[in-house]
């Protein structure tokens, strides 16, 4: 194996986001760490159209700052949350921001906090706060599968393999960018491996159903 076996693909990976990434998601254009955690948490299990159609700004309009949503009784914050499902969500919101004023910024610290597991905490550290940490999301399990053309493999081996491949000089742009190929390229059913970025070192290409 060479020393830096994916700085290719970091390339490759970088071009692609900069001509088919969807930029224009307000979560990727903003810096507010609670604007980000906001977005995480209602895209942990909500579609990003719902999110953004009806959720998002209605949502950031009301509670504009973690101030603001720890100064609203928890009914008023699960009125707006309404439809949306999955209220523990909206509990753990409310929750966090009564415990904190500011989001930390280290792993271990967000992870501290209710409702932020393993990956919403590097999704945070990473959009909110530029770490050069990976995510692990479905997407980018899935992409991560096939690259490696790893059948069942365990999470701790998932989370090493994506520590080594993240691109460190641009942890936000190939984050996002992964969870863009996988929700448009390497796809659940009928992958279009022709123009994938990941192709040149993918193992999983003559069997992407994996
Ligand atoms: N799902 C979770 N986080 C996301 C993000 N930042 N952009 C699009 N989909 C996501």
């Amino acid at each position: 194996m060479p020393k830096k076996p994916y700085a290719p693909i970091h390339q490759n990976i970088h071009s692609w986001y900069k001509s088919e990434g969807r930029h224009e998601l307000p979560w990727r254009n903003t810096d507010d760490p609670y604007h980000i955690y906001l977005s995480e948490v209602m895209l942990q299990q909500t579609q990003v159209k719902t999110v953004l159609e009806r959720y998002y700004f209605p949502f950031l309009k009301k509670f504009p700052t973690l101030r603001t949503l720890s100064e609203t009784p928890l009914d008023d914050v699960l009125k707006m949350w309404e439809g949306l499902g999955y209220y523990n969500r909206a509990k753990n919101l409310h929750r966090t921001a009564t415990l904190v004023d500011k989001l930390p910024c280290s792993i271990e610290e967000l992870s501290a906090l209710p409702g932020i597991g393993k990956n919403t905490a590097h999704a945070i550290a990473s959009f909110a706060f530029g770490q050069p940490v990976p995510i692990m999301e479905a997407n980018v399990k899935r992409i991560l599968c096939r690259l490696h053309k790893l059948k069942t493999p365990s999470q701790k081996e998932l989370w090493e393999i994506a520590y080594e491949m993240v691109d460190k000089a641009n942890p936000f742009d190939y984050n996002q960018a992964m969870m863009d190929i996988g929700a448009t390229v390497c796809t659940v059913s009928n992958p279009k491996c022709e123009s994938c970025p990941l192709s040149p070192l993918c193992k999983g290409k003559e069997n992407p159903t994996l």
